[in-house]
């Protein structure tokens, strides 16, 4: 048994996620288009551990070349809340330097998160350098942070499922839920 949420919480359903996906590859190949060389890939940094499923999901719509990496960051804000002090659990593991970078996060908050792991990855010189979310919560945003692609803006409620998580759990839901 999975941990189940009462249906009439769904915030945006498998089908919708769905539709979310296709219409972002669809703006991302035809941007890559006029980026990508011959024999040039993207390097697909996906953000653990939420954002998994997204990435899983989006990479197989994309019709050009990819390399996938991950990282881990930890904020040490308490809660629901994430806070400006941001550390690597783990790091990227193909270097950076002159690749083709595209971050894939599933849900931008305050944007701490995101303008830490920006400002590490250009410091490395990549030859390019964008940003894919499937959620960004405007409302919340306390730094600004640039963002190339957007599944959907949210209103401030807390969401779980498809790799959202409230402690860990309801990562596996394939729908999204509001939690409050
Ligand atoms: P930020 O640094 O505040 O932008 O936080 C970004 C990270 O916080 C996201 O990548 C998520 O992992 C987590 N987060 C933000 N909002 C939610 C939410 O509504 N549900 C679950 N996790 C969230
Ligand atoms: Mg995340």
């Amino acid at each position: 048994m999975t941990e189940d949420l009462n249906s009439d919480k769904i915030y945006i359903s498998e089908d919708q996620i769905r539709e979310l996906n296709v219409t972002l590859a669809r703006q991302i190949n035809h941007d890559y288009e006029g980026i990508l060389g011959p024999d040039e890939y993207v390097v697909v940094v996906v953000t653990l551990k939420g954002a998994m499923f997204f990435a899983a999901d989006l990479v197989r719509h994309l019709n050009f070349p990819v390399r996938l990496d991950f990282v881990r960051l930890a904020s040490y804000g308490a809660g629901k809340e994430s806070s400006g002090t941001v550390r690597f659990v783990k790091d990227v593991e193909i270097p950076p330097q002159g690749k083709h970078l595209l971050v894939l996060d599933e849900i931008i908050d305050s944007g701490n998160t995101l303008k830490f792991l920006m400002g590490h990855l250009k410091a490395s010189h990549p030859k390019s350098l964008k940003v894919g979310a499937l959620l960004s919560k405007p409302s919340r945003r306390e730094v600004e942070v640039k963002m190339d692609y957007i599944g959907r803006e949210v209103e401030d409620r807390f969401l779980v499922g498809y790799g959202l998580d409230f402690d860990e759990k309801y990562r596996q839901l394939k729908d999204i839920y509001a939690l409050d």
